[in-house]
């Protein structure tokens, strides 16, 4: 407990106990604020290495990377960082020796605050969102007010380990979030989660739904949206003017999708003010990594990267999908950069055995919800050529 108390603040530690979390809960979640950086192990990232490991070894027992290996299971885009990001990076790097060498923090939060028109004390920048993700689960919930998500549905791990209750509601026919049915099922959640477009579906919930939810939910909880993969969505409606409204709704962005910056870490969350004071005690130690930011800000101001990106990975979803029904293998719309599909006769775990023995990653085991799928991550054109050669050697 002592190691407990020197970690988290003695507001935030009271704050968790009158919730209703136990003094081990307590201990695990200081552990975890320790070791600096909030939950890293419960991301794509860290899914996708454990995933792996069989195949391709364990980045910490130092066995190498297999290079020939299709990596298109973390939904990274391989577009990679914009040249123009590129250029700040390498600018900013040999001043990388000061923990804050210049503008760049400010630089970025400035940029987000006029394309997103939400106030600067509304922006908090991290390093990618997954920290702001959990430290969501911390601030607004506990073991008898839940993180209600839909299920198949992205970040229960963080809750579900710190001790919160956890809800998976299934999603709608349509394959959209069932806030009714959310609501329904716990009308009493500490923070409903929205994930628009949904992974690991990559689809989505339309904005009537999301103000439906926020007019009905109950005063004191949050409605928590996080649009990782917005961008690559020409449909979804982004929810930064709720945030700029005041509700009680705190938006995650990531630089990690359509921006191609998974390892250079960048994200941030928007949110009133109160809101994110509240996160933050749970975030790490509040640094920002300084290539990633000066690359993110860079890349936010080139006028066309998103609408072109876009387009260059539906082009590439399209020719795949056109494959797939040429080949009789079920799929679901997209309006992300990976999708789900199903092979008649077949589990998703089968299929992604079976397709990694062709050199061939995918995400697949990681739903119970929905045994029979596995997702799919839009890789580069050349990627999906070998995606489509294995999948047709799979299927026979
Ligand atoms: C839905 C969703 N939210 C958040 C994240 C966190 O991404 P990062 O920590 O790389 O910003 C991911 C990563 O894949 C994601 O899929």
């Amino acid at each position: 407990m002592n190691q407990t108390t020197e970690v988290l603040s003695k507001s935030a530690a009271s704050s968790l106990l009158e919730r209703g979390f136990s003094r081990r809960h307590l201990g695990r979640i200081a552990t975890l604020l320790t070791a600096g950086a909030g939950l890293p192990f419960y991301n794509e990232f860290a899914m996708a290495q454990t995933a792996e490991t069989p195949v391709r070894g364990s980045r910490d027992a130092g066995i190498p990377y297999d290079p020939t290996m299709i990596r298109i299971s973390s939904n990274e885009n391989p577009m990679g960082p914009h040249p123009a990001g590129l250029e700040a990076l390498t600018k900013v790097a040999p001043r990388g020796w000061r923990y804050n060498p210049g503008p760049e923090m400010g630089n970025l939060a400035q940029t987000i605050s006029k394309i997103e028109g939400v106030p600067l004390d509304h922006i908090w920048t991290t390093p990618g969102s997954s920290e702001p993700l959990h430290a969501a689960t911390c601030a607004f919930t506990s073991p008898t007010r839940s993180w209600t998500m839909a299920a198949p549905g992205y970040g229960s791990r963080a809750p579900a380990f710190i001790g919160s209750k956890v809800v998976g509601v299934p999603l709608a026919a349509d394959h959209s979030h069932d806030v009714e049915a959310m609501l329904k099922s716990q009308p009493n959640a500490g923070a409903y989660y929205i994930c628009n477009p949904n992974n690991p579906t990559a689809t989505i919930t339309p904005r009537e739904k999301i103000d439906w939810l926020l007019a009905r939910k109950p005063k004191d909880s949050v409605v928590v949206v996080d649009e990782a993969y917005i961008h690559f969505s020409p449909n979804a409606k982004m929810c930064s003017d709720l945030v700029a409204a005041g509700k009680d709704v705190v938006v995650l962005r990531t630089f990690s999708k359509i921006y191609g910056m998974a390892g250079l870490r960048a994200g941030f969350a928007m949110g009133r003010p109160d809101l994110l004071a509240k996160m933050r005690v749970y975030g790490s130690s509040g640094m920002t990594i300084v290539t990633g930011v000066a690359c993110a800000n860079a890349s936010l101001l080139v006028p066309d990267l998103v609408p072109t990106r876009r387009k260059q990975m539906m082009d590439i979803r399209d020719d795949t999908f056109s494959f797939l029904d040429k080949k009789g293998v079920q799929h679901l719309p997209s309006e992300g950069n990976f999708f789900m599909m199903s092979v008649k006769g077949m589990t998703g775990a089968q299929i992604g055995q079976a397709m990694t023995t062709h050199k061939v990653q995918l995400a697949g085991n990681r739903w119970p919800e929905w045994p029979q799928h596995i997702r799919v991550t839009v890789g580069t054109a050349e990627e999906m050529g070998k995606f489509q050669e294995a999948l047709t050697r799979v299927i026979g």
